[in-house]
């Protein structure tokens, strides 16, 4: 992987994964954050979801923990003027919180949901929760082409029940889950796509190019092999 080629199309991007704004406010209705609390963006990536999270808590504080630099810098400019949002460039393994919700859209599996819920049982409030979206098969049987749409990623991707055997043998109870939709898929890709375009349009090195084409592959890729998995979006608590 040419890291700097990939990331010069995944960069000025809203977001770095698949997610809507509507995720965040069920995860709210499910988890009683308080308007006061505190929340966690753990792997926040551009910050795409700080503003739904502020939304939550607007009197509140919003965390986002993110390791990528240019990543970092874009979630802190785009929050420049809101001093209840802050983003700290560390790694989401070693929070102390407490936080009322810790979010995390799709980041989990760079530790896998063992590691993470370990790491972060400590940091939630008595009453706080963890919400994360995970990849995930949505058949016992699924294609080739599904199996290697995720070829490359930290991991192993499971089921739903495998994910949920996951949470439930590192002592933590579901409180609720659903299926990130197309249109979340959508609001990764189609910005990502458009980003393609003008990149190509300006003129690129063959190792942006090929970056290029990798893009457009995986958002191909996933149209294909959406019926057969996708994300799921979790919401835990300590049982
Ligand atoms: C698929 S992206 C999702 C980004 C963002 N949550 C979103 O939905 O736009 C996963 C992010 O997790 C970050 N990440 C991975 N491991 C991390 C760690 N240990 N600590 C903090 N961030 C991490 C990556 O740098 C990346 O930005």
């Amino acid at each position: 992987m040419d890291w700097d080629a990939f990331f010069t199309v995944h960069r000025d991007l809203p977001r770095e994964g698949p997610g809507l704004a509507d995720d965040i406010a069920w995860t709210g209705r499910l988890s009683a954050t308080p308007r006061d609390g505190h929340v966690c963006d753990a792997g926040c990536g551009p910050g795409g979801d700080l503003a739904a999270l502020r939304q939550l808590v607007p009197e509140g504080l919003v965390d986002g923990f993110e390791t990528v630099a240019h990543f970092v810098e874009a979630a802190t400019v785009r929050f420049a003027d809101d001093p209840s949002v802050r983003i700290i460039r560390a790694s989401m393994e070693n929070l102390t919180g407490p936080y009322d919700l810790i979010w995390s859209a799709g980041a989990v599996y760079f530790l896998g949901v063992t590691r993470a819920l370990e790491a972060w049982r400590s940091a939630l409030t008595e009453t706080g929760v963890v919400a994360f979206s995970h990849p995930c098969l949505f058949t016992d049987a699924p294609s080739e082409a599904a199996l290697a749409f995720w070829e490359g990623e930290p991991g192993s991707i499971g089921t739903d029940a495998t994910t949920r055997a996951e949470i439930a043998s590192a002592g933590w109870q579901v409180l609720g889950s659903r299926q990130l939709t197309h249109e979340a898929w959508s609001a990764y890709y189609d910005p990502m796509l458009e980003r393609c375009e003008m990149l190509e349009a300006a003129g690129t090195s063959a190792s942006v190019a090929a970056a290029i084409a990798a893009a457009r592959k995986e958002a191909s890729d996933w149209r294909a092999v959406s019926g057969d998995t996708g994300y799921m979006l979790y919401v835990v608590r300590p049982a």
